[in-house]
This record gives structure tokens, C-alpha cells and sequence, in this order.
């Protein structure tokens, strides 16, 4: 157990945990650097396609740890201290970036020299081309070295126009470098599509101690220790914020990656806190400081001031171009410490994914905390009382590689044969069906059935089991009546993988038989929608996304509503109460007045509190209610702050307030789609609203529609989208007016007809249109 690292990764959504988790992959040899495509954990096409993580993907690395690797002596000279020539490696990246920018790929490495040549000039930098620097040996001079660039001289710049630069490269610089005065060289490589940057540092303290290194290489080879790294990569969204504290209280240790160019956000907070809690070991990183952008000194005080940690401590990195990922390894495998647990005890094993599998049921993604799991061991989930056999076990490498056994502290999978993830949810603990074989050291040993009664007494599922509720429900139906049964099959199949998705049937007068589903959050309602789209190839129509409400009837008797449409009738309500979430919003103090303002003006929040994380950032805490904050807010958000300000929230209570239904008639037929629950004071403005978009969004048709809002049956808003006016008189020439007016007239009885009968068709794209408002 000793050699074994738990690990997650925690940042903000895109802050860059994927990314910095395929350098890890690849410096551990997991996998080829020449079978790496981004973001190898993303497995999801979806995911892939938003460059979201959805769900969590763990990958078990082996990395042979030691002081004397070279590649760690280069990049922790400069990580233990100062970034070196920090100025200066901004100045000639922003350069390169302006070069690329202007010139593009394709050129060869002289073109991008001399265009080099002027951005540095403009940027008045000193710029000395192809100087000659002298190779020594034992004293003589044995050769010269012509470096592309020697800058302010200090910097060496090398350039190339490589489809790929490997370690033959970045060795040879090392040498030009090792045999130079200079301590810093970039080398720059044009030919990749984003420009690639290599810092490589040297400094002589540490050549000489690698020069000793080498020298009793024999006696350190035999202190290089493989350790078992475990690593589970979490969703940054907001909507999964479960999955993240599960794959929290699997691991001893999380790698808190802040951005650079962004800083310290709502959900890099959230999961700190959560990690905090549950006193993980927490290594801080600055992210992406390979952008021209990157504030590093001042991403590295907010950290310090919301972790209590010394600046030492954070290590400087990019995901991208493997800057600084050396040193991570180095501190995950020195500051995380190894997994406590009892392999004597009876098996727990902390599910904390499960994902169906069709040839193997479902496969429960563990942390096993006592004990061990060996292959054909019969199963017992102790919360969801099930029990399954282990028909398979073993490691993420990060595909499945099948072991005969996961011990103690081990992160892997066991194959259940179980039909859906329902009966094997995140949070789950899973022991042994029968656990008498055991050694465990207890008082009454007397029989074999005493011994078991007292273990299944004393073993307790492992804490923090939550069943996830969805928080937004919304109704799908199918552009035609036909694909009912074919769209239920579909979203079964979407079910055996997503324990947080439900659905029932349901059925409306405008839209005839649909389905009623719940999920986590938007995003979550987003991903089923597209995944119905191309996985099964349904575009349903989808109705307002809305909260669960509860209404209290004059009988006393207590209702939830899910949709608007089943909302009763004024007359038999006592009360309806909404949910209400605990908001936190953190955004740098420039935009703090826009923020107070949005909140203000447009969600029904009380203000709670405002915090200073440092000068120029601030928490703000509201209670809102929740119907406010998941539809459109986010995106309000971050357009008042121009993408700084981020978000979280937590469901807390359910609140009364004065709420109505607003329903919605198109060519005077009501259409449930459109109905929706809103505060009485907006009921207007927002009855307003919608009229004003359908009359956007619905084409005309051949006769007039009647578009109107009400509450109770009483109109409150209305609109009408005028007729089509065929062309009845195009064919008469001149001036027959009496002839004309005839045609118009009778066009005009047509549609007075058709008005009368007419159903108005909305489109699907209407619908969608008017519900994202
Ligand atoms: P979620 O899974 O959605 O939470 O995002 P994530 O945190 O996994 O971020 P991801 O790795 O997908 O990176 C987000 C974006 O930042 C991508 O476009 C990456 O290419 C980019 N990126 C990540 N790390 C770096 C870095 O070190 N430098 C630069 N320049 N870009 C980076």
C-alpha cells in the first residue's frame, strides 16, 4: 500500500484538468505520446466535441520516481523558486503568437526568423541574431554554436518549423544550454497548430549536483521506486457536483489547478472546500502559464490567501506544452500520503461511478478502503441491498485491464453482471455476501454464526451515501405520435448509465404522448438531448425546463408539481412553495456593481453577504430561488462580467410565494408547452414576453393567429401574426380596380373561413426558440 497515490484533480470548468491529465498519462508512459489524441479521459463524443468532462474516468499510472531525472533537475530549478526572465519569456511568446497569428503555418523556419526579428524589435527587446557561442572542452574550444536568437542577453531563443518536436530535440537544446552562459532557452516550434513553446532551464547548482547523481547512479538506480499513481479526473460542471464529492472520498490527495489567466472561481471553491473537509492533501497549481495572458503572481496570492498555503508550495504548470507536470508527479508521489486501510477487515469498497456495460452488466467503478476483492467473490451492496457477483476485476490503464484481485487502497473496477446502474449507485459500499472467512479480531468467536452475526452488526456502509434528486424536470415528446415506443426504448437504454435520469410517460392535448424527465441541472437536460438526437436519431419537442414545486391544497393535502400544466386551479391552493438554493457567485470587484445589479434586478435573491477573497476579488452569497438561477442566469452572468464571474449553488428549503400559471393559446387552442409558473408581479412582463417571441418565431401561415398569454382563463397579453397575402391580382394588367378589389374580397371570406378552422402549426425550432428564451 505504501507505494499507492489517490489522486483527483479539482479546478473550474475548463481551467484544464483534462488536458494536464493526458500530459500525466503520457510523462508516465500510460500511453504513446503518438496514440494520445486531447483529452484521452473524455471519452464521451459529446464530451469531446464540448471539451467537457461529464463523466469521470479514472486511469491507474505507474511512475518510477527519482531525484536524479533529468527532466525534473530542468524544470525544478525554476518551479522551488522564481519563474526565471518571467518578463522577458511573456515578451518573446507574445511576439511568436503575433508572428503566427500574421503568418500561419507552412512557412519555413527562416520566414518566421525574420518576422521574429521585427516583433522583437517593435517590442523593444535587444535582439542579437545567430550570435556564435563557443563549445568548450576541457579548456579548448572545440566548436560554435549558433543560437536563432540570443535576447537581452539572457535568453536563447531557438525556433523551428517541426511537425513534431520529441525529446531528441528538447535534449539537444539541453546540451547547447549546459555548454552556454545562459540559463534559459525557449525553444519555439511554428509548425504545430497552436505555436509550441519549451522552457528549458538550467542552472549550474544543479548541473553539479547531476554530475554527482550520475556518478553513483548505481547506488541511487536502487532507490527508484515504482508507485501506483490512481487518478480520477472530475466534471467541473455544477450540475454533477455529487460525482465530484464521490470521487473526493475515494482519494487522500487533489490537484487544485487554477487557471492562470482566469484565477480562482465558484467551483474551484466548491470542490477546495469539499476536499478541504474531508481532509485531502491538497497540492496547488497554477495552470496554462504558457499563455501570453497568464497572470501567474497574482493567480499564485489568490491561492495562497484561499488555501492558507506558502507560494513555495504551488507549482507552476501547463497542461499543454508538460511545463511543470514533472513537478506534480514529484509532488503527488512526496506530499500525498499512501491509503490507510485494513486489508485484515472485512471488504468495503467505495463505489463511486458505475457505467453499463452490455457484455459485462454493470461495471462499479471502487475505491476498495478494507479488505480486497478477488474475482468470483459474491457481492453484497449494503445500501441498495443487492447482490452480484465480482465476474471480473481490475485496473483503468485507463481501458480495462482484467486482475485477479484489488487490494487494499487499490482504485479499479469489478464487472457486477447487473442489469442497470440503479441497483449499483455512486455513494454504494460493497462488501462480501458472505464474510465468515475472515481473520477479524473479535470478542465472540464461538461459532461460525456468531462470528457473522457480529460482523454484519458491526460493518457499516462507509458514509456520505446520497441519492441524487433531479432539481429540473421537463417534458420530451415526439415529433410524431408513432415514436413513442420506440423514444421509451431509447431513453431506457440512456437510463442503464445514468442513475440521475428519470422519466415517465406523460400526455398532453397540444403535443399528445410524451414523457415527463428529470435531471441534475441544465447541462444534464442538454447532454439527453443531444444524446437522443445522434445516438437515436429523435428530435423531440421540449417543454419549459422547470423546478418541482409543492403546492399546498385547501384540503390540506400536500402536492408536487413538476410542470406547469398540471398546476390546479387557483380556487383549491392554499400555498405554493418553490425551492430555494444557497447562490454564490464569485467575480473580480470591477464587475461587482453589474453582478448586484443582475442578481438584483432579475432573480428574487436576498442578499446574504460579500466577501473579499483578496483586493480584487469578492464572494457574493444570496438565497435565491432556484427557478431564478438554472434557466438563463448563468449565461446572464457571464456576459455583465465578460466571462470572469462564476457561479455555484446548493439546494437549501422550500419557501411560499405568490406564483400563478401562466398559460399560453395559439390560434386560440392552449398549448401546454409554453405554460409556466411565474411570480404574479412578473406574470405580465412575462406573458408579454412570450407572445412577442412567438410572434417572432411562428412563419406566417394563410390565416391570422391569435397569440395570447392568461392567467385563470383571463388574457393578459396578446399578439396576432397577420396572414399570408397570396398574390391573387399579380396576373391583371392595368387598371382594372373594380376587378381587383373583387379578387381581395373573396381572398379575404377564404381566410376569414380558414381563421375560423385553422390550426396554427408551430414548428419545432419555435418551440426551443421561445423556451431558451
Ligand atoms: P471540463 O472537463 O469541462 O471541466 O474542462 P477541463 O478542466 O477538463 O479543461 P480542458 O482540459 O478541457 O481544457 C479547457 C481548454 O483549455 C482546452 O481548450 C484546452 O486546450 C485548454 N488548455 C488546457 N490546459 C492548457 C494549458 O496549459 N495551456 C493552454 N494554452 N491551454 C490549455
Amino acid at each position: 500500500m505504501n507505494n499507492i497515490r489517490n489522486f483527483c484533480i479539482i479546478a473550474h470548468i475548463d481551467h484544464g484538468k483534462s488536458t494536464l491529465a493526458d500530459r500525466l498519462l503520457e510523462m508516465t508512459g500510460t500511453i504513446e505520446k503518438r496514440k494520445m489524441k486531447d483529452q484521452v479521459l473524455d471519452t464521451m463524443d459529446l464530451e469531446r466535441e464540448r471539451g467537457i468532462t461529464i463523466k469521470l474516468q479514472p486511469a491507474t499510472m505507474i511512475h518510477r520516481s527519482s531525484q536524479t531525472n533529468a527532466d525534473l533537475t530542468q524544470t525544478n530549478a525554476e518551479n522551488k523558486g522564481e519563474f526565471l526572465y518571467k518578463d522577458l519569456t511573456f515578451k518573446i511568446r507574445g511576439a511568436a503568437f503575433e508572428v503566427k497569428k500574421q503568418l500561419g503555418l507552412g512557412h519555413k523556419e527562416n520566414v518566421y526568423q525574420n518576422a521574429l526579428e521585427i516583433e522583437f524589435k517593435k517590442r523593444g527587446l535587444n535582439v542579437e541574431k545567430e550570435k556564435g557561442i563557443v563549445i568548450s572542452y576541457e579548456g579548448n574550444r572545440v566548436g560554435m554554436y549558433r543560437p536563432d536568437f540570443i535576447i537581452d542577453d539572457k535568453v536563447i531563443v531557438e525556433l523551428k518549423a517541426l511537425p513534431f518536436i520529441g525529446k531528441k530535440e528538447e535534449k539537444q537544446m539541453w546540451t547547447y544550454l549546459k555548454g552556454s552562459k545562459y540559463k534559459l532557452l525557449l525553444l519555439i516550434n511554428f509548425s504545430s497548430e497552436d505555436v509550441y513553446f519549451r522552457r528549458i532551464v538550467f542552472d549550474t547548482a544543479r548541473a553539479l549536483k547531476s554530475q554527482r547523481n550520475s556518478a553513483s547512479s548505481q547506488r541511487e538506480s536502487a532507490q527508484v521506486k515504482n508507485y501506483v499513481l490512481n487518478l480520477i479526473d472530475t466534471p467541473g460542471h455544477v450540475d454533477f457536483g455529487y460525482e465530484v464529492s464521490r470521487s473526493l472520498a475515494a482519494v487522500e490527495g487533489a490537484v487544485l489547478l487554477v487557471d492562470a489567466t482566469k484565477g480562482v472561481q465558484a467551483q474551484t471553491l466548491a470542490n477546495l472546500y469539499q476536499a478541504v473537509e474531508l481532509g485531502l492533501e491538497i497540492v496547488p497549481v497554477v495552470n496554462k502559464i504558457d499563455l501570453p495572458n497568464a497572470q501567474v503572481e497574482k493567480t499564485k496570492s489568490e491561492i495562497v490567501s484561499i488555501l492558507g498555503c506558502r507560494p513555495e508550495e504551488i507549482i507552476l504548470a501547463s497542461g499543454k506544452t508538460g511545463e511543470g507536470v514533472n513537478e506534480i508527479l514529484r509532488a503527488i508521489v512526496e506530499r500525498v500520503p499512501a491509503p490507510a486501510g485494513h486489508s485484515e477487515k472485512p471488504l468495503r469498497a467505495l463505489v463511486f461511478d458505475s457505467k453499463y456495460d452490455p457484455y459485462k452488466g454493470v461495471l462499479a467503478y471502487v475505491r476498495v478502503v478494507d479488505g480486497e476483492i478477488k474475482k468470483e467473490d459474491k457481492l453484497f451492496l449494503m445500501v441498495k441491498k443487492v447482490k452480484a457477483e465480482a465476474l471480473e476485476v481490475g485496473r483503468f490503464r485507463p481501458q480495462l485491464e482484467p486482475d485477479d484481485k484489488l487490494e487494499t487502497g487499490q482504485i479499479g473496477y469489478v464487472a457486477t453482471g447487473l442489469r442497470s446502474v440503479e441497483e449499483c449507485r455512486v455513494g454504494d459500499t460493497i462488501t462480501l455476501s458472505v464474510i465468515s472467512n475472515f481473520q477479524f479480531p473479535i470478542s465472540n468467536k464461538s461459532t461460525k454464526d456468531g462470528i457473522e452475526k457480529e460482523l454484519k452488526t458491526n460493518l457499516q456502509p462507509l458514509s456520505g451515501y446520497k441519492e441524487v434528486r433531479p432539481m429540473v424536470y421537463a417534458s420530451f415528446y415526439p415529433q410524431e405520435g408513432e415514436d413513442y415506443n420506440q423514444m421509451r426504448d431509447a431513453l431506457e437504454k440512456l437510463k442503464l448509465n445514468d442513475a440521475a435520469l428519470t422519466f415517465e410517460g406523460e400526455s398532453s392535448l397540444a403535443l399528445g404522448r410524451g414523457f415527463r424527465l428529470g435531471f441534475l441541472g441544465l447541462l444534464h437536460l442538454e447532454i439527453i438531448q443531444e444524446r437522443l438526437k445522434r445516438e437515436f436519431g429523435f428530435r423531440p419537442v421540449i417543454t419549459t425546463p422547470s423546478v418541482v414545486y409543492e403546492v399546498i391544497k385547501t384540503s390540506n393535502k400536500t402536492e408536487k408539481i413538476y410542470s406547469a400544466s398540471e398546476m390546479p386551479d387557483a380556487g383549491v391552493i392554499k400555498e405554493i412553495r418553490e425551492p430555494y438554493a444557497g447562490l454564490e457567485i464569485l467575480t473580480p470587484a470591477q464587475y461587482l456593481g453589474d453582478v448586484m445589479k443582475l442578481v438584483g434586478e432579475t432573480t428574487r435573491s436576498s442578499y446574504l453577504s460579500t466577501e473579499y477573497i483578496d483586493k480584487d476579488r469578492v464572494s457574493l452569497k444570496f438565497n435565491s430561488p432556484l427557478s431564478e438561477i438554472i434557466v438563463n442566469f448563468h449565461d446572464a452572468l457571464k456576459s455583465v462580467s465578460k466571462g470572469f464571474a462564476s457561479m455555484n449553488y446548493e439546494i437549501s428549503d422550500y419557501k411560499p410565494y405568490d406564483l400563478v400559471r401562466l398559460d399560453v393559446y395559439v390560434a386560440e387552442e392552449k398549448v401546454d408547452a409554453f405554460a409556466q409558473i411565474v411570480p404574479r408581479e412578473k406574470a405580465f412582463s412575462e406573458g408579454r414576453k412570450i407572445v412577442k417571441k412567438l410572434k417572432e418565431v411562428i412563419p406566417r401561415q394563410n390565416f391570422m393567429i391569435k397569440l395570447q398569454a392568461a392567467i385563470g382563463g383571463k388574457v393578459i397579453a396578446r399578439e396576432s401574426i397577420s396572414a399570408f397575402r397570396k398574390d391573387v391580382t399579380g396576373h391583371l394588367y392595368g387598371g382594372d380596380i373594380t376587378r381587383k378589389r373583387k379578387l381581395l374580397e373573396k381572398q379575404k371570406k377564404g381566410k376569414k373561413r380558414m381563421t375560423a378552422s385553422g390550426r396554427a402549426h408551430i414548428p419545432q425550432e419555435a418551440f426551443l426558440k421561445v423556451l431558451k428564451n
